[in-house]
């Protein structure tokens, strides 16, 4: 079955926005239910997954600055954020019957296992999802560089990027009506038009190291599957 994929290892990137409901912060379950469902599909597959969370939907660290905050204070905070969206996404998976591992990137022992990178790969070589807690562990990175750094670190052949639009469009689809869709954009030209849809500093990474960053609508069914397939969804990052 596997030999139709045409990616075996992801990392699928979701951001804290994409756990929360309509009004936008904390965590709605059924949201995450319905995520956990289309992860087990993709899973029963055959593919192996990493992912990795945000925690927008509890804590912005840019929020800290404007509160007064240190934004290094504020980042950690946001580190926090994304550890409790892993137990709950952890959680809601393991009841669906996905066996998982959560690993945090800021060590707390009692209730998660430290980033090993080797152990990661351990974990995903037995079919494990593993889940990536607290980005990089550094202020300053956001999740979506962290999501580039791990990728590379488990050999992932490509990052799911999930978001709540079709993929990437030349200005922002709700604000202007002449917004274009690319199938397919380069990372220099990513970078040059200045896209918000992920942060230049894992862009870069990913150009560097020729990893595909696919952007898609989580919000359609069967997406993961229809990518992992060779489906065209999205848009694609790659050279
Ligand atoms: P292998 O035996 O190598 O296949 O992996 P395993 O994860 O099944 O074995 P391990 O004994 O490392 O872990 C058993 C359980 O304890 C798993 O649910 C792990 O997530 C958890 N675990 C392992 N290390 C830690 C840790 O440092 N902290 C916490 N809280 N849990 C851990």
């Amino acid at each position: 079955m596997s030999c139709r994929l045409k990616w075996k290892r992801i990392l699928l990137k979701i951001g804290g926005e994409s756990l929360a409901g309509k009004e936008g912060f904390g965590i709605y379950f059924p949201r995450l239910s319905w995520i956990s469902e289309e992860i087990k599909k993709v899973k029963e597959m055959g593919v192996s997954i990493g992912i990795m969370v945000g925690g927008g939907n509890i804590w912005r660290g840019e929020k800290a600055a404007r509160e007064g905050i240190d934004r290094a204070t504020g980042d950690y905070m946001g580190m926090l954020a994304t550890i409790i969206n892993a137990l709950a996404l952890q959680d809601v998976l393991e009841k669906k019957g996905i066996i998982t591992r959560v690993q945090t990137s800021i060590e707390m022992r009692e209730i998660a296992e430290p980033y090993i990178r080797r152990k990661a790969l351990r974990h995903l070589e037995k079919g494990r999802v593993v889940i990536f807690a607290g980005g990089t562990g550094n202020p300053y990175f956001t999740t979506d560089t962290a999501a580039a750094l791990r990728a590379l670190e488990i050999d992932a052949e490509v990052i799911l990027k999930a978001t709540k639009v079709e993929g990437i469009y030349s200005a922002d689809p709700l604000k202007d009506k002449d917004a274009i869709k690319f199938d397919k954009i380069g990372y220099q030209e990513f970078l040059r038009r200045r896209l918000k849809v992920m942060d230049s500093t894992a862009v870069t990474l990913c150009m560097d190291n020729k990893l595909p960053i696919v952007v898609f609508n989580l919000d359609k069914p069967d997406s993961i599957k229809k990518i992992v397939l060779g489906e065209k969804v999205g848009t694609i990052v790659e050279d």
